[in-house]
């Protein structure tokens, strides 16, 4: 599938919650969000049919996203199905970590390839307050169940908080030197209840090659957002992904679904199709895959203070 502006779409993120058993602050309201009716989340009937009608298309990579996905009921069951799709070349998840000392090998079992971990301090304390109320250990575990179930290879998010976590660069740096991880930082972006508070602790991935100057470029696979890097004789890598000051929208090969069964052709614009109205209505899932496709913006504006305001990211999955 390609879009007008040439661009090739070949993936496509599946928010399966917006609950989630932690609360970031950049992410979540303070309250959590009220539970929602089944009803209102696509079904998995619903999901595997998407992703088959885009395996024909040409999506051959699924991400399954949240909230938390891992606090979706029978996820084991939803993973089975779609790992069983064929023409995905790669499944993966991007959780908080916390569930998988629980579900690593389970889900490994079940079909699923990799896990992008979430993990934006290295200090106990600090990690219980931008999670409001989560503990390192518990994702630290999560970092390790993964390594030893073979959900590899493993990358780390840790987005970029000013005044926050900008003192453990370093750290995060040097973590790549002993573990086969790719370390990505992210840069903070305005999103929904998030967004004044993203605009505030907002810093630049640059900094982080000004406080690792050691890092040398690694040629990054074409399409990924990350620009990638590496310290002399590290087992893992560093990642920028700067999807303000470096926009990454001419590489764009992705679309989403929001947790309440919403395509959206991008991240950062209010556009959304609703798939289950849109198939009640008669269209086939390849003519609603197609819609969202032919929809792409051709970038997004939030480096001019454009944002959404309607949702959170928990909802839509990063
Ligand atoms: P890989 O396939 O492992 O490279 O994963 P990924 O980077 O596509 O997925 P992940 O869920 O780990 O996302 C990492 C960060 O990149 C999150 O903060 C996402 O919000 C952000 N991100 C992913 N896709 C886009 C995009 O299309 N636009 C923008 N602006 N940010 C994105
Ligand atoms: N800006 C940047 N990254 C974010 N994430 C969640 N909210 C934001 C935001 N406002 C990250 C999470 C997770 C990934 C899916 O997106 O830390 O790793
Ligand atoms: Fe949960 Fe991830 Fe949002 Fe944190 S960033 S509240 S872990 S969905």
């Amino acid at each position: 599938m390609r879009d007008h502006f040439g661009r090739k779409v070949n993936y496509m993120r599946i928010s399966i919650t917006d609950l989630c058993n932690l609360r970031c602050v950049y992410c979540m309201p303070e309250a959590g969000v009220p539970k929602r009716r089944h009803a209102t989340n696509l079904t998995f009937e619903a999901i595997e049919a998407l992703v088959r009608a885009g395996a024909e298309m040409g999506i051959d990579k699924i991400r399954l996203t949240g909230g938390e996905p891992l606090v979706r009921r029978g996820v084991l069951e939803l993973v089975e199905k779609i790992g069983a799709i064929p023409g995905i070349r790669d499944f993966a998840m991007t959780t908080n970590g916390i569930l998988l000392p629980a579900m690593a090998r389970d889900l490994k079992r079940a079909g699923l390839d990799r896990v992008n971990i979430s993990l934006d301090t290295f200090e106990p304390e600090k990690y219980a307050k931008i999670t409001r109320c989560g503990r390192l250990e518990d994702a630290l575990a999560g970092i390790e169940a993964a390594r030893a179930a073979g959900l590899t290879p493993i990358k780390l998010n840790t987005v970029l908080i000013k005044g926050f976590n900008d003192d453990e660069i370093e750290a995060f740096v040097d973590y790549t030197k002993d573990h086969a991880v790719d370390v990505r930082f992210i840069e903070l972006m305005p999103l929904g209840q998030g967004a004044d508070y993203a605009f505030g602790q907002y810093l630049s991935g640059d900094a982080v090659l000004e406080r690792a100057p050691a890092l040398t470029p690694v040629v990054a696979a074409p399409g990924a957002p990350a620009r990638l890097f590496e310290l002399p004789g590290a087992r893992g890598r560093v990642g920028l992904i700067n999807p303000i000051s470096h926009r990454f929208c001419a590489d764009c090969n992705r679309i989403r679904v929001t947790a309440d069964g919403k395509l959206k052709p991008c991240l950062h614009s209010d556009e959304e199709l609703d798939v289950a109205a849109l198939h009640q209505a008669g269209k086939s899932y390849r003519e609603i895959l197609e819609m969202a496709v032919t929809a792409k913006p051709e970038r997004h504006h939030i480096d001019e203070r454009e944002t959404i305001k309607k949702r959170n990211m928990n909802e839509i999955g990063g």
